[in-house]
């Protein structure tokens, strides 16, 4: 398959997908969130890829959704494309991790597609905002409830009423990334947690992240009880088994993903 508004690679177990529109500064426009869709299809459903790292330039990972491609958008066309809600949630939905690395600007849907990952590292000189108030709207791609999750509602209501960004240190400092690193290390350090994660089993990394997740969207006695049931089914699986012997036997696992 051809793209044309991002770039994959593969290198060693990961799929890294690039945005690539540097003109708009990665502005996620509809052509791009399509691409974006199909290969994360493709990765998921890649046997040797075990993780996925999203990343963009330099100057941004993305600055938003395409403000000129909303300019003539009204609520009947919004609402009958599903924009936003649609394609936007193969991120969130991914089984396979996915890690942003986020250089720059992540701003508005930019900032939404990080927060869709399951980890992010950034740099001093990332900027991350959710300024869509300043365009009379509000975040539409989850970013007010995710925020809310990920940092608590006092500053996730701070950020949306505010539309100001916060720089990659602030981003770190309140928890909003998960590492913060050096530009000039970015990639490197993304590779490594990527590999890492990459080597684990395959179903097993599946059932650990769904686990977690039930946590954004469930009481807490339903996501113990689920935690537990899950918990439960993995020692019939292959890898359990596998895992342990290998443990047992100072060996290193050879899985099978099942
Ligand atoms: N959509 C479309 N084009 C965009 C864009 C966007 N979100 N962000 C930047 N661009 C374009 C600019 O129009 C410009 O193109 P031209 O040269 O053809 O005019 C090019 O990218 C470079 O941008 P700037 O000249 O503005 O670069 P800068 O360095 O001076 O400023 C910036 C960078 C602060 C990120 C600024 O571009 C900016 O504020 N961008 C918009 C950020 C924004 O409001 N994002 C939210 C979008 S709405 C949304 O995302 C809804 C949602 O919840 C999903």
């Amino acid at each position: 398959m051809t793209y044309e508004n991002i770039e994959i690679e593969i290198q060693d177990y990961v799929g890294i997908i690039t945005l690539n529109r540097p003109e708009a500064l990665n502005a996620l426009c509809a052509d791009l969130i399509s691409e974006l869709g199909n290969a994360l299809d493709d990765l998921e459903s890649n046997d040797d890829i075990g993780c996925i790292v999203l990343t963009g330039s330099e100057k941004a990972f993305a600055a938003g959704a395409d403000i000129k491609e909303m300019e003539k958008k009204t609520f009947i066309s919004a609402y009958m494309e599903d924009f936003i809600t649609g394609d936007w949630e193969k991120v969130s939905n991914c089984r396979k991790p996915i890690i942003a690395a986020v250089a720059g600007f992540a701003l508005g849907g930019g900032s939404e597609i990080a927060l869709s990952c399951d980890l992010r590292l950034a740099t001093p000189r990332s900027k991350f905002g959710t300024p869509e108030i300043n365009l009379g709207l509000i975040p539409g791609g989850g970013g007010t409830q995710r925020l809310c999750r990920l940092l608590g509602y006092g500053r996730a209501m701070e950020m949306v009423l505010s539309g100001e960004m916060i720089g990659g240190e602030e981003a770190n400092r309140i928890g909003l990334i998960n590492h913060l690193v050096d530009e000039d290390s970015l990639r490197e350090k993304t590779m490594e947690i990527a590999q890492n994660l990459a080597t684990k089993s395959p179903h097993t990394i599946r059932i650990a992240k769904a686990a977690v997740r039930t946590a954004l969207e469930q009481p807490f006695s339903a996501g113990i009880q689920s935690e537990r049931d899950l918990f439960c089914e993995l020692f019939d699986t292959a890898d359990m088994a596998i895992g342990v012997k290998a443990f047992l036997n100072r060996e290193t696992a050879e899985w099978t993903g099942a």
